[in-house]
């Protein structure tokens, strides 16, 4: 058990729209050996395998709707990759994906630096204390000066950085890296075609090495010794505790479409990465070695075939072994639950799997029975901490253009929001559905499904709502709140009463006039009163 634990990397690649962690994605699955083939490999070209293709509105849109999970042996450890979905508007889909990865990879485009999603991104990662490793794409491209880079990543993402690579020039000057922890050289030839191995790294003695100046030239090569220097002078030696606490970043340069920079990312990934470690609950903290079973629902995936209205729940084991077939406990509805055929998605195919292990993510066919943050054991009472719904920042109404189908818009809105597309809020009296979102786009994966999935037309009406707040706090008082702000408030899923915010200034009204109750942002606090 605890060989097939620290065997374990689970993680996810994060980035910014475009800045390349799609082509990352398949060249680390090309470099661990994954798939075969690379070329010059349009970057799209995973999201159009049937890895990730799910939905029929992912192919019409040419973005990566769905997450999906690559898993690939590479050096006697076990890779899982959680792919996430490109496009910000799905960004909570990406942000829930994150709970159940124990590390991240972080691609920044070299020209661009830090943009808007890795702002948030890296906030997420840093509320869960997740280790970042940054991977500076796009080398052959010019780009802001390395040093400048880094010190936007450090300002303005909030963590110390330590590069392991540094470039020698950049944009259509690039010559390669100088590895920092190695003394070698790795040579830039935009090959699109080729891997660069480790055999094929230069050594070198040190720095100093005259060979340097052969090879790359006298006057880079002094301009490389100059920011070695800078680098070791400036930068503290690579802690990797402090990068397993979420402290310390490690920095990669290179050029994932030319293949560049790819293998000593994964080689270091390999080495550092954490396996699985204990996750937090409501009532304990729950150890990967314990012997009885436990995990959590993070992603809820619909339609696999059109022809059937099954979904596919993704279950991250936290401990203990899963086993096919076996009853476990679910949680929430307090019943008994097994699965025939859970699977899992090794080198890119879909196999029916007797058991699992920490750090794994299980697929499993589900009728219905499965919400996000669901948990799974073998008869404990426990919900993992870290799965909040975020306030949307979009809200619209629901509105049935065809009375003859209302119950199938009721269980297609029912349905979509169990899978968390979107978060359903309920207003009484009236029965009001308002459906709350982070991007303009779901609305239209969410009509899209209604109508295709469900038979059901309806029409989203805008509202005009500007965040959602959970309240805690002095019961009577929020009583009051509720019933003066009778037209505001909203049931969510759960029952829990939720303010709706009109505007940054009523909110900051109910604040100070309120100032015993507490108005959230997100829903985790619920898990502390459950
Ligand atoms: P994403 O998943 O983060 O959204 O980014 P993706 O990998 O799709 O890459 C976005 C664009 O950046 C793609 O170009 C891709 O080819 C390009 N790209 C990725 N890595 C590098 C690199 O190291 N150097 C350079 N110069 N470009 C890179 P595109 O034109 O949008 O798509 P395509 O026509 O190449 O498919």
């Amino acid at each position: 058990m605890i060989e097939q634990i620290a065997k374990r990397k689970t993680f996810g690649i994060v980035s910014h729209p475009d800045a390349g962690k799609t082509t990352l994605t398949e060249k680390l699955l090309l470099f661990g050996g994954a798939i075969q083939t690379a070329g010059a490999v349009k970057s799209n070209k995973i999201k159009k395998t049937a890895t990730s293709d799910f939905m029929e509105i992912e192919k019409q849109r040419g973005i990566s709707v769905a997450t999906s999970v690559l898993a690939f042996e590479f050096n006697a450890k076990l890779i899982n990759i959680l792919d996430t979905p490109g496009h910000k508007d799905f960004a909570e889909d990406t942000y829930r994906t994150l709970t159940a990865v124990d590390s991240v990879i972080l691609v920044i485009d070299c020209v661009k630096g830090v943009e808007e999603q890795t702002r948030k991104l890296m906030h997420v990662c840093r509320m869960r204390k997740t280790p970042v490793i940054v991977f500076i794409n796009k080398l052959d491209r010019d780009g802001k000066d390395p040093f400048d880079l880094l010190d936007e990543i450090e300002e303005e993402l909030n963590i110390d950085v330590r590069p392991l690579s540094w470039p020698i020039n950049g944009g259509s000057d690039f010559k390669g890296v100088y590895l920092l922890y190695n003394h070698s050289l790795n040579l830039f030839n935009s090959n699109k075609t080729k891997k660069t191995s480790e055999e094929e790294q230069l050594k070198i003695k040190n720095i100093q090495d005259p060979l340097l100046d052969e090879i790359v030239g006298a006057e880079d090569a002094e301009k490389l010794r100059e920011d070695v220097d800078l680098v070791e002078g400036v930068y503290e030696k690579f802690d990797k505790q402090l990068y397993i606490d979420g402290k310390l970043a490690p920095v990669f340069f290179g050029s994932a479409l030319n293949n560049f920079g790819v293998d000593e990312l994964l080689n270091t990934f390999v080495n550092i990465a954490p396996s699985p470690k204990s996750r937090n609950t409501n009532v304990r903290l729950v150890d990967p070695e314990e012997k009885k079973f436990s995990g959590f629902i993070f992603k809820i995936h619909a339609n696999l075939d059109p022809k059937h209205r099954d979904r596919i729940a993704f279950l991250r084991v936290c401990s203990g072994k899963f086993e096919r077939n076996k009853f476990y406990q679910h949680v929430r509805l307090n019943k008994k639950v097994r699965f025939n055929n859970p699977y899992n998605f090794l080198a890119q195919s879909k196999n029916v799997i007797d058991e699992a292990f920490p750090g794994d993510v299980v697929g499993l066919y589900d009728t219905g029975n499965f919400k996000i943050g669901d948990t799974l054991t073998e008869g404990e009472e426990l919900f993992f901490k870290g799965m909040p719904s975020f306030s949307p920042e979009i809200f619209k109404e629901v509105i049935n253009l065809d009375p003859m189908k209302s119950k199938q818009l009721k269980k297609g809105v029912e349905q979509l929001t169990d899978e968390g597309v979107a978060q359903l809020f309920t207003q009484q009296p009236g029965n009001r559905k308002f459906i709350g979102v982070v991007g303009e786009l779901q609305f239209d994966v969410i009509k899209y499904r209604l109508e295709h999935e469900y038979g059901a037309k309806s029409r989203l009406d805008p509202l005009n709502y500007f965040k959602a707040c959970w309240m805690t706090g002095d019961t009577s008082k929020i009583e009051d709140f509720c019933k003066y702000r009778h037209k505001d408030i909203v049931f969510d899923k759960d029952g829990n009463k939720v303010f709706l915010a009109q505007t940054a200034y009523i909110l900051q009204m109910a604040k100070s006039n309120n100032p015993e109750i507490t108005y959230h942002e997100n829903s985790e606090f619920k898990l502390d009163n459950e």
